[in-house]
This record gives structure tokens, C-alpha cells and sequence, in this order.
């Protein structure tokens, strides 16, 4: 409902001028706060000027000068002199006073185009000019008049690279700024140490790039398979300051701030294996070759904390950013309840517990760095124990961590897993990269909103923003990089400029569609699931059976052509018109086409009807909203949630049981019930502890069929609960029974375990 309000409220404010949906809607992204289309269009040619006006950036200029010759062939010429006609920069005029910071306006006719703007304002109407520039094959570069009006939503716009796990070169770190800067974005936080390879050169800790840098071999495929196997191959690399120094200029003359993040005292592995002394035990200790979380942790003797101080000083002394990222995230305590020195500091510090213990650590570090004008900021586990007094939170394992360090006054950024981490799967297509897990496609970036509810106006001030994270275990160049980052980075660059009534995520496609072509001129490595075919299910209407499947895509023009049952899809397949029945199980492949030219990657899918598919499900426990896509109904939608776990398919409960009750229509014999449940220790999923049946006739008492639990549910993700005897039942209920507290020595030790559960079905 709201959705259409804002679409008919964007519409009419822009009356004829405005964006309109189609063909005449300009490639902007983030969409603008204001945009006017005027008459007529201005040629740029080659040797126009660029006319910087008194106290603009000369860089700025120089920046937007490069990049059109380099992706449109267009020579611009950067000068001083007051000529007629042209592309004039004005900074910090009058007129712009009563706009927000960093504002912009973009000003044109046919002869002139001026850009104003304050703070970062001239470089952001710049970007706003460059991909206004027509992308597709042209002979004259004719860019529509317009009169824009733009300020941010948020001033917190971040992008994250993890180069630990593995290693990108100067060169590549530069062309990621590029993207940034493309979409307006201002903060790159680089994850310059982990477990994997420490990325820095520390002047005073030689070791770091002689040892930590380096490991020698790395796990191959993903880390639940079995056998694990590693390549054995040395691998490694790291940023001399001099290279720091030259990407830090790079992202200050597109206006980026560089937070550089720092792990402690978890995450440390490759330090240890320099430095082993700074552990609670002896080691020796290597750089690690595989992913997730070690017990070998930085210890809370002093040794540590001289190391960290040197290392600080050094990156205090060459980041010039306010920010200094101190991790803090995903730290087992078990060394440290163990270790002698760590239970003495606990003891003469007055910390209860060792959570209390890491808030201490992290409080001192934060003096530390308070020291040298600077602030911390650290994932959301920093609040455990009490948060640093000035410290600013990073919310990834979810908003919680955020609302929290908010209502104490403390600055936040989002970023949590469910909507900005771009490890995670992007589409459902047949032979996707392989990727951490997870599924987070274009859509669910898009309609994220950093501000929750649970925040109230007066600490809304709090939130500065959010930002997309690149963990890199599984993306071991450049090019994956950029597929994994693109074009989630456009989504997430929208969320947090774009003022919320002008968010419309079916026009901001028809925009990335255009936008397209901009990122094919500079030869980005983009992933193009928008074009794929989505599946859509639902309940069959008068209790029919089966399902109703849906097929779409978001290509305009373009349609869908399916088979059913092993046929090739191929352009004398059958349209895809409107949804069909699905009443036997079925295999159904599809792919979008233009004409009878293929335009997607094969969809396929096997759907597997039962007696209780697509029967009414009544959720007894609410699932997490994070993981509660399509309610009870996923339950009994005939398809069975992938592994890797990349798909929505699957039914979320955070440290809670699931309870369901099917209705199967009549009473029926109920011979057997099969649930489908998730393990992947690494994202918190565990196995069930225990699976109940349970039938009733009346929904009101139901008599226990039968309870499985322990080795009987066995280890594979489909769990038969053979009932046995004859049971009659029209309401089935399944009580699936979370694992509980996640043990020691595993990821994510001490918190709830999650239980993932996808298909339920009632033979
Ligand atoms: C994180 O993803 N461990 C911050
Ligand atoms: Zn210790």
C-alpha cells in the first residue's frame, strides 16, 4: 500500500518534467532529490571547457576530465579563463546555504552547464554529469537538459574490502574507489588484518610482513565439504606505506574517507604466527589456510598491548580519517579463562566475566587511540561487557547491536548480514559463483532501511549510515570482486543517499538497466541477475492441489520461454503467459528471451508435490522476520531450500523451537513425515536437538505420534520420521526442537544456535 502512495506522490511532484518510467527516465543513480527535465539537450564535443571557478578542487575537475576520455573518448579541456558556454564548477555559493551539506545543483541549457556546489558537492554533481553522458553507441554525446537539485540522506556511505582472506593490489583497490566514487559513496573500510594475512606495513614490527603476510596454502572450495583440502601453494602480500599513502591520496580526491580496520583481539592468527608470544599459550601458531573462527586469540598480557600501541601509532600517524576500525568481533574466551595472566588482569581490573574482560581491552585501546585525535569504531560484540565510552558501532549480526549503542548515544552504522553483506548468494541460477552461502538478491539491498523503528527521532541523529561488506574467503580475484559487489554496491549507494519517498525499487531497475551500459564502458565484471527469472509460489486456491507457479523477470521486452520435465529450454519452447498448476512433481526449466535470442542463464527447478503440498500451515512460533520470507507457507511449497544455502526457501528460528501445524483437509493415515533441516555451523545453523509429530482431528488435543532425537535423526539434511502403525490425522503437528546454546570452541560460541528448516512433508 505505501508503495503505491510514494510511486503516485513521486510521479505528480515531478509533474512534466519529472522522471518518468520509461524510456525517458535518465540512468541516475542514486536517484537525485530533485531532477527537472528542461528543454533540449547539451553536446558535449570534443575540447569543451571545464571552467573551475574560485576555491573548486582542480582535482575534482581533473577526475571527471579522465574519466570521460577514458570511457567516452571525449577530450575535455580543464581551465580558469572565463568563457562563454561550457561546464562551469562554482563552489560554495550563497544560494546553496539553506540546502544540507555537501549539497549540489546541476543547472543547463544548451549552451552552458553549471555545477554548484558545498563541501563535497562539486565532485558529487560531477558524477551526476558523467552518467548523464549517454552510455550506448553514439555519434553525438547529447545529454538531456536538466536542473537537478541533490544532498545525502546519510553521511555514513560505506563500502568494505576484506584483503586478508585474499589479497587485491593497489591497482585493484583503485579501481574499487572508482565504483565508490561512481555512486557517491564516502567511506571505504579496509579490512587490512584477519586470521588469513596481516596486509600492512608496520615500520616498528618487521615480522608482521615478513611472517603474517603470508600463509602457506589456502582451503580449496567451500569449508563444510568433506574431505578438506588445501592447495599447499604460498600465498600472500601486503601494502608498503608508501602504497597506503598513494591509495589514501587516490580516495581523498574522490572525496572517500579510508577506515582502516585493525582486528583485535580475535581474528588474530596471523599474528600470532609473528609474534607468538602475545598468545595466552605457547603456540608455535601459523598463519591460517582455512575460514571461520579461532580459539588462538590475542591475550591481555602487556606484551599485547605494546604491540597494538606500536601498530596504532603507526596507522594513527598515516590514516588522516577520524575513524580507526579496532574489529573486536568473533572472539572465543576460551584461552583466556584458561590463561593465568589473562584470570589475574580479570581479577585486578574488576571484570566479572570475560566479556567484561574484552570491554576493558577495547577501553584501553580506545584511550589509546583517543590519544592520537582519533575515535574507534568496532563490530557490534564491543557492546558485551559494556561499550567503549566513545566508541561508534558497526551492527553486521543484525540491528540489534545498532538500536542498542543508539538509545546509549553512541554513533552506529548499519551493516548487518540480512541486507549488506555481498558474500552472500545474489541469485538462484543454475551455476552460480560459489559463495559463502546465504542469499541476498538486488531486491533486499534495495529495500533496506538503516533507520528501525525502535530508534526514536531524537537518537535518529545516531545512525550515520550504513555500508556493504566484501568478506573475500571464497573471491580469490579482482573480477569476483566486482560480480559480487555489482551492481548490490548501485542498491546499497541509493539506500543511503536517496531520500526514502523517492525509493522505488521497479523504477530503480529500469535505471540500473540503462546504468548497465555505463559499467560496460568501463568494463566492470557486473552480475546481471536482474534479467534472471524469478520464481514465484503460492497456495493453489480452493484448496487444490499442489502449487501455483510464477515466472518473471525484470528485463523489459523480453519474455519467458519453460519446459517441463528434462526438455531443453530453447527458443521453440512455450511462452511463459501466467502461472500454471503444478499438481506432480516437476522439473521446470525456463530462460528469458528477445526474440529467439537467450537473454538469462537457465533457471531450473525441481518442485516436489506430496499430499501435503500447498495445504494451509498454521506457524505456532514466529520465525525470525529476517529469515521469514513467504511464512508457513515455504513449508510446503514443494521445493527444497539449496546448499549452499543460497536461497530464501528456508524458514529462520533464532535460539527459538518451530512449531507448525499442516491441515491437511481430511483425516488421512499419516505414514511418514520428513523434515528438511540446514547445518552450517559457520553461519550458526545447527541441527535440531529433537523432531516431534503430533496428530489431531479437532485441532484442539493433539496425542504425540511419535518423537525422534539424537543419532536417530541421523546427519543428512532430509530427516524421515518413519511414524509406523496407522495413525489418522487431519492436523499434523511438528514440533522441531532448536539446538540450544551454541557449544564452546565452535563459531559464534555462547550465543543461540539458529534452526533453518525448509520442507515439511506428510506421506
Ligand atoms: C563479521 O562479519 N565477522 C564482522
Ligand atoms: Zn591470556
Amino acid at each position: 500500500m505505501r508503495k503505491i502512495l510514494f510511486a503516485l506522490f513521486f510521479i505528480s511532484s515531478c509533474a512534466s518534467f519529472g522522471q518518468q518510467p520509461g524510456d525517458s527516465l535518465l540512468p541516475l543513480i542514486p536517484q537525485p532529490v530533485s531532477v527537472m527535465r528542461m528543454p533540449g539537450v547539451f553536446q558535449l564535443r570534443q575540447h569543451t571547457p571545464l571552467i573551475l571557478g574560485k576555491d573548486v578542487l582542480r582535482s575534482d575537475a581533473e577526475i571527471f576530465a579522465a574519466n570521460v576520455e577514458k570511457y567516452y573518448g571525449i577530450k575535455i579541456d580543464i581551465t580558469e579563463k572565463k568563457t562563454s558556454g561550457g561546464i562551469r564548477l562554482q563552489q560554495g555559493m550563497e544560494e546553496l546555504k539553506s540546502l544540507p551539506e555537501n549539497a549540489y545543483r546541476v543547472t543547463m541549457n544548451k549552451n552552458e552547464v553549471l555545477v554548484e556546489g558545498k563541501g563535497d558537492g562539486v565532485f558529487y554533481g560531477l558524477q551526476t554529469l558523467l552518467q548523464l553522458i549517454p552510455a550506448e553507441p553514439v555519434t553525438e554525446y547529447n545529454i538531456p537538459c536538466v536542473n537537478i537539485t541533490d544532498y545525502p540522506r546519510f553521511s555514513w556511505r560505506g563500502m568494505h574490502l576484506d584483503v586478508s582472506r585474499h589479497f587485491f593490489g593497489k591497482n585493484d583497490v583503485k579501481k574499487y574507489l572508482d565504483y565508490l566514487s561512481l555512486y557517491k559513496l564516502n567511506v571505504f573500510h579496509w579490512h587490512l588484518t584477519d586470521d588469513q594475512g596481516w596486509r600492512i606495513e608496520i615500520k616498528s614490527r618487521p615480522e608482521l610482513t615478513k611472517t603474517a603476510a603470508w600463509r602457506k596454502g589456502t582451503l580449496i572450495g567451500h569449508y563444510t565439504a568433506s574431505p578438506v583440502q588445501y592447495d599447499n601453494t604460498r600465498y600472500g602480500g601486503f601494502y608498503t606505506q608508501e602504497d597506503v599513502k598513494e591509495i589514501i591520496a587516490y580516495a581523498q580526491q574522490r572525496h572517500i574517507t579510508v577506515v582502516p580496520e585493525i582486528e583485535m583481539p580475535g581474528h588474530s592468527m596471523a599474528v600470532l604466527a609473528a609474534y607468538p608470544e602475545l598468545a595466552c599459550t605457547k603456540g608455535p601458531f601459523e598463519t591460517a589456510q582455512t575460514w571461520g573462527v579461532f580459539n588462538d586469540v590475542l591475550c591481555t598480557k602487556p606484551e599485547t598491548f605494546k604491540f597494538l600501541e606500536d601498530v596504532l601509532a603507526e596507522i594513527c600517524a598515516l590514516f588522516p580519517g577520524n575513524y580507526i576500525h579496532i574489529g573486536g568481533d568473533e572472539c572465543p574466551k576460551d584461552r583466556w579463562k584458561e590463561c593465568a595472566q589473562c584470570q589475574a588482569v580479570k581479577k585486578t581490573t574488576g571484570a566479572k566475566d570475560e566479556h567484561e574482560l574484552q570491554s576493558w581491552f577495547i577501553q584501553k585501546i580506545e584511550k589509546f587511540v583517543n590519544s592520537k585525535g582519533k575515535q574507534i569504531i568496532g563490530w557490534d560484540e564491543i557492546l558485551e561487557g559494556g561499550l567503549a565510552p566513545g566508541a561508534a558501532v558497526m551492527s553486521w549480526r543484525g540491528e540489534g547491536g545498532g538500536i542498542e549503542a543508539a538509545k546509549q548515544k553512541h554513533n552506529v552504522v548499519m551493516s548487518p548480514t540480512s541486507n549488506c553483506y555481498f558474500d552472500y548468494y545474489q541469485s538462484q541460477a543454475a551455476g552460480e559463483p560459489l559463495a559463502i552461502g546465504g542469499y541476498l538478491p538486488l531486491e533486499k539491498v534495495y529495500d533496506y532501511d538503516p533507520l528501525p523503528e525502535a530508534i526514536s527521532v531524537g537518537d535518529s541523529k545516531y545512525i550515520l549510515g550504513l555500508q556493504g561488506n566484501v568478506w573475500t574467503e571464497y573471491i580469490a580475484d579482482f573480477r569476483k570482486v566486482e560480480y559480487m559487489a555489482m551492481p548490490r554496491m548501485s542498491a546499497l549507494a541509493e539506500v543511503g543517499w536517496t531520500s526514502k519517498r523517492l525509493k522505488n525499487y521497479d523504477l530503480f531497475t529500469q535505471r540500473l538497466a540503462k546504468h548497465m551500459l555505463v559499467l560496460d564502458r568501463m568494463d566492470v565484471n557486473y552480475c546481471k541477475a536482474i534479467f534472471y527469472i524469478e520464481s514465484q509460489l503460492s497456495p493453489p486456491a480452493n484448496g487444490k492441489p499442489g502449487v501455483m507457479l510464477d515466472l518473471r523477470n525484470r528485463a523489459k521486452g523480453e519474455i519467458i520461454r519453460f519446459s517441463m520435465n528434462e526438455d531443453e529450454v530453447n527458443a521453440n519452447s512455450p511462452v511463459f503467459e501466467k502461472p500454471i498448476q503444478l499438481m506432480r512433481t516437476s522439473e521446470i526449466r525456463a530462460a528469458s528471451y528477445k526474440g529467439t535470442a537467450r537473454r538469462s542463464p537457465e533457471f531450473r527447478q525441481n518442485y516436489e508435490i506430496s499430499f501435503s503440498t500447498g495445504k494451509p500451515v498454521k506457524l505456532l512460533t514466529d520465525p525470525d522476520p529476517q529469515y521469514n520470507t513467504g511464512g508457513g507457507f515455504t513449508l510446503v511449497n514443494g521445493v527444497t531450500g539449496r546448499i549452499p544455502w543460497n536461497g530464501s526457501d528456508w524458514l529462520g528460528y533464532k535460539g527459538k523451537n518451530l512449531e507448525a501445524v499442516i491441515d491437511l483437509g481430511i483425516t488421512a493415515s499419516v505414514r511418514m513425515v520428513r523434515v528438511d533441516a540446514l547445518k552450517d555451523e559457520g553461519s550458526w545453523i545447527y541441527f535440531p536437538k529433537s523432531i516431534e509429530v503430533l496428530g489431531s482431528n479437532d485441532r484442539l488435543t493433539y496425542t504425540s505420534i511419535k518423537k525422534i532425537q539424537g543419532d536417530e535423526l541421523g546427519n543428512r539434511r532430509n530427516i524421515n520420521i518413519i511414524v509406523g502403525g496407522l495413525q489418522m490425522a487431519r492436523y499434523v503437528k511438528v514440533v522441531v526442537e532448536n539446538a540450544g546454546t551454541i557449544p564452546e570452541g565452535k563459531p559464534g560460541a555462547g550465543n543461540p544456535a539458529w534452526l533453518f528448516v525448509d520442507e515439511i512433508i506428510v506421506e
